[in-house]
C-alpha cells in the first residue's frame, strides 16, 4: 500500500493521519504530501494501524508521538503529564508582559508544572528577550507527581535550561519554606486541576490524561482555595499570581481572591475563543 492509500483509508481526520504517519516514518509532514505514491513497508502499516486504534480510543495524538509543540518549542510528553494546551500559551504571554514591565529580580514559580511547559517557555523567552532580566531571575517548577517532574526535567535539559530551572516535588507550596519567599518579587503561574468530577467523567477526549492533572474537586476550585491559603501566610514584596480556570468558575474564584487579598488588583482575562480563562491577582 502507498502513503495516499493508507491516509485515505484511515478513520482519523486527514491531518492527524498525516502527522501520525510522518512520526512513524520519522519524516516531516510535508514529506507525506509530496511522496503520496511511496510504498510503505508492512511494519509501518502495522504500527500505523495499532496507533490509529489507540487514537480512536481517545489516546491523545501527543501521547502516541511523544511530543507536543507549545509556544514554538517541542515538549516531550507521556501519559504522566497533561498535554499542554494552546490556551495556556496566553498565560505565558500575560506573565511575559508583566515581567518585562516590572524588571525586578523576579522569582518565577510554576505550580503543577506537569511537562514543564510554562516555566521552561518563560525561561526560554526571557533569555531571548532580556538577558539581564533572565540572569537576575529564578525559576522553579513544582508538582506533586514524581513522574511528571521526571518529564519536566527532561524537557528543561532538552532546552538547555536545566541549570537555571529547579524542579521540586511539593503539594502546592508545602515544601517551600515560607521564609524563603518573604520579601521576594513573586510571579506565580498556576494551571492546577480545575475540572469537576462530572466534567472529567463526561469528556472522552481527556479520558486518557492523568486524573491528578484534571480533577479539581467538587466545584473544581479545591486546589486554588488551598493555594490561596498557603500564599496568605507569605509576605512577598510583590505578588503576581495567574490561575488558569474553567470559565464557569470566574465569579467564584474572584470572590475567593477578594476574600483572601481585599487590596489586590484582580482581573479576569478571556482566551481566544472569548471564554473567561484566567484570573490575575496583583499585590504590591
Ligand atoms: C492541569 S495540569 C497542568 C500541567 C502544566 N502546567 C500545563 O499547563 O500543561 C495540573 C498539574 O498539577 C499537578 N498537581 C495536582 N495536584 C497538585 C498539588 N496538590 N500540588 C502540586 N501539583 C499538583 C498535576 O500533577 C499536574 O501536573
Amino acid at each position: 500500500m502507498n502513503i495516499q492509500g493508507l491516509i485515505q483509508e484511515s478513520k482519523l481526520p486527514r491531518l492527524e493521519a498525516e502527522l501520525l504517519l510522518a512520526f512513524l516514518i520519522q519524516k516531516p509532514r510535508e514529506f507525506i504530501i509530496v511522496h503520496e505514491k511511496d510504498i510503505l513497508s508492512l511494519v509501518i502499516i502495522k504500527k500505523f494501524k495499532a496507533a490509529e486504534k489507540k487514537r480512536l480510543a481517545n489516546w491523545p495524538l501527543a501521547y502516541l508521538t511523544g511530543h507536543k509543540e507549545f509556544y514554538g518549542l517541542d515538549f516531550k510528553v507521556n501519559k504522566n503529564v497533561l498535554v499542554p494546551r494552546p490556551e495556556t500559551e496566553i498565560l505565558v504571554e500575560i506573565i511575559l508582559n508583566y515581567a518585562c514591565q516590572k524588571k525586578n529580580d523576579l522569582d518565577f514559580i510554576d505550580i503543577g508544572t506537569g511537562s514543564g511547559a510554562i516555566i521552561i517557555t518563560l525561561a526560554n523567552e526571557l533569555k531571548k528577550e532580556t538577558e539581564a532580566l533572565f540572569d537576575a531571575a529564578s525559576f522553579l517548577g513544582l508538582d506533586i507527581s514524581k513522574s511528571a517532574l521526571t518529564v519536566a526535567r527532561q524537557n528543561a535539559k532538552i532546552q538547555n535550561l536545566h541549570k537555571k530551572i529547579a524542579f521540586l516535588e511539593s503539594n502546592l507550596l508545602k515544601n517551600i519554606p515560607t521564609e524563603s519567599l518573604k520579601d521576594a518579587h513573586l510571579v506565580i503561574a498556576a494551571n492546577l486541576p480545575y475540572l469537576t468530577p462530572k466534567q472529567t467523567r463526561e469528556e472522552p477526549s481527556i479520558s486518557r490524561e492523568p486524573k491528578l492533572a484534571l480533577d479539581g474537586g467538587l466545584d473544581g476550585l479545591k486546589y486554588y482555595r488551598q493555594l490561596f491559603k498557603q500564599l496568605q501566610k507569605i509576605k512577598p514584596a510583590s505578588l503576581f499570581l495567574i490561575c488558569e480556570i474553567n470559565p464557569e468558575q470566574a465569579r467564584h474564584i474572584k470572590l475567593e481572591a477578594q476574600k483572601t487579598w481585599p487590596r489586590a488588583k484582580l482581573k479576569i482575562i478571556k482566551d481566544l475563543s472569548g471564554q473567561k480563562r484566567f484570573i490575575t491577582i496583583s499585590l504590591g
